[in-house]
């Protein structure tokens, strides 16, 4: 049997296989209350259906400022705990576990009245200029990553992925590109990741089951200014001492800049695998992963923990039963007995 496809404890969760959903925003929120609609139910439970190990929501908003785009999903009420608890419950009901990522999205919360940030700059052109939060500020977002895995507790989820990656809020504030401010938020490494560390321990305060979370560990910047790898090991670290479960590393984000390194199959396992090197926690990896040989012989080599996969599965709700044939996997079973009927 692969690895790719055997049931595995991963980050705290037992999972049937090594393949997450990968986060990805649908902005099918059409009426901008941050509750999830038909749409979600049907996309997730297609993803179940799918044999998928663990979905990870889309990005989920703390606060209504601080979502991407007003299309967003919300967890700053109850109506929308309720409606994420029937979630949760139908994807158990298929056999899959189920995680949130909670979010600020910052400077890059596009429709936000007032979007705010570490330091007023804006992240383009097209993109207005951020206020500067005040500390009183700081400490409330902190408090809203509390109050959103409250109600993701409540809900029943899996656990709960923080997204520090792809340039939202705590990213704005790891990376120095973003972070010019001199108080105690920001400067050095350790002043910059001290949100992170406040937001971890809201989560964990409010949230009894595994905490995950995404990093960006290059900003594609070539001034010289962003965090170094041994930098993101010193992080990493840090998340491990503080509870963390699980680093699942992506990269970019922070700026309108393109990779300045080569983007092939499997481009950011490298920084995956230099984390991993760093700390005894898990690490997973996300980024054109759609080759399940590619897949198999990064979990055979130990260069990460889990397969997050992103626009594979938009592509192919049938992923892992075609990863099965692929790999000669005779012992993957797809979701019942009238699927089989229609597998080759
Ligand atoms: C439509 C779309 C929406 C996305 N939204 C999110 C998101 O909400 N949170 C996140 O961490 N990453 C998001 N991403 C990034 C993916 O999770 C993933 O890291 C990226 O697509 C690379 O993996 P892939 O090559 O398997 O697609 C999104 C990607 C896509 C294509």
């Amino acid at each position: 049997m692969s690895l790719l496809l055997s049931k595995a404890n991963i980050g705290g969760l037992d999972l049937k296989n090594r393949v997450a959903m990968s986060p990805m925003c649908m902005y099918e929120v059409k009426n901008e209350d941050g509750i999830l609609t038909p749409f979600h139910f049907a996309h997730y439970g297609m993803r179940a259906i799918g044999q998928v190990g663990l979905i990870i929501t889309e990005s989920t908003a703390v606060d209504p400022e601080g979502r991407i785009t007003k299309n967003d999903l919300g967890l700053w009420n109850d109506e929308q705990a309720n409606k994420f608890k029937e979630l949760v419950d139908s994807i158990h009901y298929l056999g899959s576990k189920i995680g949130v990522q909670l979010n600020h999205a910052g400077r890059k919360a596009s429709d936000a009245k007032h979007p705010v940030a570490p330091s007023s700059f804006d992240f383009s052109d097209n993109y207005r200029i951020p206020e500067e939060l005040e500390v009183s500020q700081i400490h409330q977002i902190v408090k809203k990553f509390g109050q959103a895995a409250k109600r993701a507790n409540d809900a029943g989820v899996d656990m709960v992925e923080i997204h520090g990656a792809h340039g939202y809020l705590l990213h704005q504030f790891l990376s120095a590109v973003a972070n010019k401010r001199n108080d105690e938020y920001g400067g050095s490494l350790e002043n910059r990741y001290r949100i992170v560390q406040e937001v971890i321990d809201a989560v964990k305060d409010n949230y009894e089951g595994p905490v995950w979370i995404r990093l960006s560990l290059s900003d594609y910047d070539t001034t010289g200014t962003q965090n170094t790898m041994s930098e993101w090991q010193q992080v990493s670290r840090w998340l491990e001492a503080d509870g963390i479960n699980l680093i699942d590393v992506s990269t970019g984000g922070l700026t309108d800049d393109a990779p300045d390194f080569p983007v092939h199959d499997g481009y950011q396992t490298k920084f995956a695998s230099q984390i991993k090197q760093a700390v005894k926690i898990p690490v997973s990896t996300v980024g054109l992963l759609d080759n399940p040989g590619l897949c198999e012989y990064i979990l055979q080599n130990n260069q990460a923990d889990l397969i997050m996969e992103g626009r594979a599965l938009l592509r192919n709700t049938n992923w892992l039963a075609d990863a099965a044939n692929d790999l000669h996997d005779h012992d993957f079973k797809v979701f019942n007995d009238s699927y089989k009927r229609g597998q080759k």
